[in-house]
């Protein structure tokens, strides 16, 4: 018997526990991240770490992320999503559990692939399942929440760190504590996963409509609801189906690719992470220690990411971009001049270049967290014709943790080699080129629908020009 639409509007309890392993898989992604920064001194002295040990192992977790995002098309699609997700949280779990007991240093390293390789299929498995589960009325902000929760979580772990490390002064006893505070987030995902419903989408795909309905029934309010929502999983399914990775060698495709593929390349060559992991190695080589060069990248990183996503669709993608990457641009080359005045005697340094060094990293930050930390993630989730979705975010989430773990792995070393400022001129460099790149090529996909985008793209119509109105 039907049941009725009295409750429409309102959201079950599933819904929030839904939302909360979302949450949880975001957060993780952002404690694994966050967790090198005020770790590396700990780790440091623990392990005797040399320089290009401490980019390796920092560098790894993005290796890991390369093969887990690889993966994770074919995990969610043969195990399902929510196992995904349960052996994303049972990876965490155990792997930054056994962190905690301070194993040799390649043991520790093939841990953090681990956690990289887990980092690679929750950052696709979560906001694919959640696409999929939560109402219609709340995706959006679902997918701005994972966004969100990467950047409280590297605040969470680099104000965790700098504790532990204050508090325990000895190596040996903060060290496991650090890998425990990611053990604990990583079991409540990992336990709060088995409560979660399949995706009813992922269902019906393996043709167990019944189950669908059922799940449905949990996540929706009222027979009507849930008629409407198999209806149209039924027309997508009955829709263009995924194309596999041959769809690469179609031009209209490719063109649409390589957007993708510069816009992530670019969101990383601008230098993001090496302030993510470095920020206090590198305040410390201006002889800025404490609470300051420890926690500012953090924070401004959190919450700047929040305008951000009202921005996005007031003022639209690209000028997001442009205003983020002129910002990043002008900010590094005055922390270049600021680290070239520094020179290279700790007691000769004086507060101005430190003053100018400090704001020109806040400025910085702010200019990622406001635009291209999240405008990139939600271009290419829009550019790609439907049958290509996967494929292309696939390639393009692989290309960022490639360039992620080349700048991790050579930047101290490349600071060590050529001075100071040479990295950051290097990165105002990149800005420059993005800002090129993005007036050629990169379409503005405010207020255009996915379906316009992909008429145009087919049509032929020029890349920057995509999201205008097909006439
Ligand atoms: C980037 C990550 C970065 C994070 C910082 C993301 O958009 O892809 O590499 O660590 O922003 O908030």
């Amino acid at each position: 018997m039907p049941e009725p639409d009295h409750a429409k509007g309102g959201y079950k309890a599933i819904v929030l526990v839904i939302c909360s392993v979302a949450a949880l898989g975001g957060l993780l992604f952002g404690l694994d991240q966050g967790f090198i920064a005020n770790s590396l001194e700990t780790l440091t002295a623990h392990y005797h770490l040399t320089v290009p040990q401490k980019e390796s192992y920092s560098a790894i977790l993005a290796t890991g992320g390369i093969v887990g995002a690889l993966l994770s098309g074919v995990l969610a699609r043969v195990l399902g999503r929510k196992k995904s997700l349960l052996l994303a949280g049972f990876i965490f779990t155990a792997v930054s559990a056994y962190s905690a007991l301070l194993p040799d240093l390649p043991i520790l390293s093939a841990c953090r692939f681990a956690l990289g390789f887990a980092v690679g299929i929750a950052s696709f498995v979560v906001p694919l399942y959640l696409s999929e589960t939560a109402p219609a009325a709340i995706r959006g902000s679902m997918g701005t929440l994972f966004q969100l929760m990467i950047t409280i979580g590297i605040f969470v772990i680099s104000l965790s760190n700098v504790y532990i490390a204050r508090t325990f002064v000895s190596p040996g006893t903060a060290l496991p504590l650090m890998f425990l505070i990611i053990t604990f987030f990583a079991a409540l995902m990992f336990f709060g996963g088995f409560i979660l419903p399949e995706s009813p989408r992922w269902l019906m795909i393996k043709g167990r409509k019944q189950q669908a309905v059922a799940v449905l029934g949990r996540t929706l309010n009222g027979q009507s609801e849930i008629d409407l929502e198999i209806s149209e999983i039924e027309r997508v399914l009955h829709g263009p189906k995924g194309a596999g990775f041959g769809i690469i060698f179609r031009g209209y495709f490719f063109r649409v690719l390589m957007v993708g593929i510069l816009l992530q390349m670019f969101q990383q060559l601008v230098g993001i992470n090496v302030m993510i992991y470095y920020a206090p190695t590198i305040f410390g080589f201006a002889g800025m220690k404490g609470i300051v060069a420890m926690m500012t990248v953090p924070t401004v990183n959190m919450l700047f990411t929040l305008p951000a996503i009202s921005l996005v669709e007031k003022w639209g993608r690209k000028k997001l971009l442009y205003v983020g990457a002129v910002a990043m641009l002008v900010t590094m080359i005055a922390a270049g001049v600021a680290f070239q005045s520094i020179g290279t005697d700790p007691a000769a340094i004086t507060s101005t270049p430190r003053l100018i060094l400090l704001l020109a990293v806040i400025v910085y930050i702010f200019g990622f967290a406001v635009s291209w930390g999240p405008v990139v993630w939600l271009v290419c989730s829009e550019i790609f014709p439907l049958e290509g979705r996967e494929v292309g975010m696939t390639i393009t989430t692989m290309v960022n943790w490639t360039f992620a773990g080349l700048l991790m792995a050579n930047a101290l070393t490349f600071m060590e080699r050529h001075g100071n400022s040479s990295i950051f001129y290097l990165f105002s460099g990149f800005c420059v080129l993005a800002i090129a790149f993005v007036a050629l090529f990169v379409p503005e996909t405010k207020g255009i629908t996915l379906e316009e985008m992909e008429f145009n793209l087919k049509d032929g119509v020029a890349l920057r020009d995509l999201g205008k109105r097909p006439s």
